[in-house]
């Protein structure tokens, strides 16, 4: 892939690019907790995007998507969301970094790679790292990976329309090899947990259900995670996100809440107690506890939060059976997307075998699925 984008860009600009990549991300566990403050647990994987670039000496941004086969041209002094759906990651960026004063001179651009859209792997958020992590390196801005982290975010929020969270970008620009990332999104600090890639495998399995609902029910989700720190901050000033929530606040005041709000926020609150208890059975090396916290995620997710599907149900369900899964929840904002399977590794084949067989049986359409290696974030490709 890496080749055929390089051979593209001098085909297409007839000259020699520098060549980035940025990964999707999976996560173990942590779901819908990063815009309440709290704590995720994700990890890069070897499913990524390359970007070929140079710069042009003219005004002008030239860019061709490799995947679709289409280019187009954008005019750098007017920068604004556009009709193509695709540029508008690239674009949202460029806009972030405009805004911050950093001067984007033209470019040429051949993007492609093999993140699948639309699995809940986070595709976008490695389009805009990698773009983020290209330009600054390409016109040496000297940002740091934090910063062009909140920038990739911001540009998901102002050109894609979707109040996501950090946990993706963040994992897409500083993932680890064969590590997890715990990351506090209140304070950003973060740790690596060593992530045992001998006896277990990630499996994950794509329900192909676009999550197009995603979107609207994801902003919904997040006004609706405000309403229940609106309740909780009359009684407990100290509550500025649900990330400083404990059950038993929930309770007591449980009569005040609207029941559908009442839940989301107990989700929340279990959701963050479940990534500490998950990093520390990390640390002990208890894989079957980090295993059934997993589902107990994933039933907090599909009863509760409700933001998931029947599809992803069905997989969870199917995995559950299996005494060669130690755990398995759907992953990412939900609606569709992948499910993330722990697996033994001398039971993959029959594993794979086992859930395509299932779903086909289920719902008569052909599994998808990835074994998804921990690979290092946002980098020069090699
Ligand atoms: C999407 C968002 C993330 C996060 C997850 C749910 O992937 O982009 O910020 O909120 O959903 O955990």
């Amino acid at each position: 892939m890496l080749k055929e984008i390089t051979q593209k860009f001098r085909e297409l600009y007839s000259q020699e690019p520098t060549v980035f990549r940025s990964p999707g991300r999976v996560n173990l566990i942590g779901e819908h907790t990063d815009y309440n403050n709290g704590f995720v647990l994700p990890a890069a994987i070897n499913k990524e995007i390359f970007f070929a670039i140079a710069p042009n000496a003219t005004d002008i941004f030239r860019v061709h998507s490799f995947n679709l086969g289409e280019s187009a041209e954008f005019i750098l002094a007017n920068v604004q969301p556009s009709d193509i759906s695709w540029a508008n990651y690239l674009l949202g960026v460029i806009a972030q970094l405009q805004k911050a004063n950093y001067k984007v001179k033209g470019f040429d651009l051949v993007f492609g790679g093999n993140v699948p859209i639309g699995a809940g792997l986070s595709s976008s958020a490695a389009v805009e790292c990698g773009i983020a992590f290209g330009l600054n390196e390409v016109f040496g801005f000297e940002i740091d990976k934090f910063a062009l982290v909140k920038m990739a975010q911001k540009a998901e929020h102002e050109y894609a329309g979707v109040m996501c969270g950090i946990m993706d970008q963040f994992a897409s620009m500083f993932g680890k090899k064969n590590h997890a990332i715990k990351l506090d999104c209140r304070s950003l600090e973060y740790e690596f947990y060593n992530f045992d890639m001998q006896d277990y495998r990630i499996v994950l399995c794509d329900t192909q259900v676009k999550h197009s609902l995603a979107s609207s029910e994801y902003n919904t989700r997040r006004k609706e995670c405000e309403a229940g720190v609106a309740i909780l901050q009359q009684y407990y000033p100290e509550v500025q996100s649900l990330r400083d929530a404990k059950l038993d606040m929930l309770a007591q005041h449980q009569q005040e809440f609207d029941p559908v709000v009442y839940k989301r926020c107990t989700y929340i609150v279990s959701e963050n107690n479940r990534v500490e208890a998950a990093c520390a059975d990390l640390e002990k090396g208890d894989m079957k506890s980090f295993g059934d916290r997993m589902y107990a995620s994933h039933a907090g997710l599909q009863h509760d939060y409700e933001v998931s599907c029947p599809e992803l149900d069905f997989l969870v369900v199917q995995a559950k059976q299996s005494a060669d899964v130690l755990g398995a929840r759907m992953m990412g904002g939900g609606f569709g997307g992948c499910t993330i399977n722990l697996v033994k590794v001398d039971a993959l084949t029959n594993f794979v075998q086992q859930m395509e067989k299932a779903y086909q049986q289920q719902f008569n359409v052909q599994l998808k699925t990835y074994i998804a290696e921990i690979v290092e974030g946002s980098s020069y490709a090699k």
